[in-house]
């Protein structure tokens, strides 16, 4: 999926502090051989397994044949802080490339101190350059703290809400080229 990212948003990373000042790097996901076993091992320690969605999948094997599909079929971003990958979130095309659906996971570790939306906020700065007008999501209702951050990055709410919902974040005008 990488090759067809024009370069200039390959190269793109993003310098951030977290909430008690510790430095991460936030940038796109560089392939099999540089990335892969830094992001397996995040999914390795992430607990609870199956939390969200049923995701990351507990069973080694299957969690392998996802998350190799996801990095291998969608647009990645990783967050490192401290030599490790603490965060990982995926953007899928759907309908020819007007729309795209997101997915998000940050290690319990290293949670609630801002890694989550900013991984968020450049996805959505990469989904503009793409040219994508909307990102699609699914949410467990429950799922308190995702659906603070997705309000927060301006996602919204769309159809009824039961035990998942349904959030869309509109893209102003076309981002390709810039
Ligand atoms: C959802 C998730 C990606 C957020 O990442 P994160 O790095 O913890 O997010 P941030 O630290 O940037 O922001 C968390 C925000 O939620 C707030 N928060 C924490 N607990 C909360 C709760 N129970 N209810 C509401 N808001 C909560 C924090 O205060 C913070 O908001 P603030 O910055 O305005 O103070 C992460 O928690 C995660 O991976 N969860 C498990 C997997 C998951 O649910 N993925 C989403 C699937 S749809």
């Amino acid at each position: 999926m990488i090759s067809n990212i024009p370069p200039h948003i390959v190269q793109r990373l993003r310098l951030v502090k977290d909430k008690y000042g510790t430095p991460f790097v936030v940038r796109l996901y560089q392939g099999e051989e540089r990335d892969y076993p830094f992001l397996e091992e995040m999914y390795r320690g992430f607990e609870p397994k199956e939390w969200s969605q049923g995701l990351p999948p507990r069973l080694d094997d299957k969690r392998d044949e996802w998350l190799r599909y996801v990095a291998n079929e969608g647009i990645n971003l990783i967050a490192i802080m401290e030599e490790k990958v603490v965060g990982h979130a995926a953007l899928f095309e759907m309908e020819h490339g007007k729309s795209c659906e997101y997915l998000i996971f940050v290690h319990q570790d290293y949670q609630d101190r801002g890694i989550g939306t900013a991984l968020t906020q450049l996805m959505r700065e990469l989904a503009h350059e793409m040219g994508w007008s909307q990102i699609w999501l699914t949410v467990e209702t429950r799922n308190f703290k995702a659906i603070h951050v997705y309000e927060k990055v301006g996602f919204c709410f769309v159809g009824p809400r039961d035990i998942e919902c349904v959030m869309m974040l509109t893209l102003k005008g076309n981002g390709k080229g810039i």
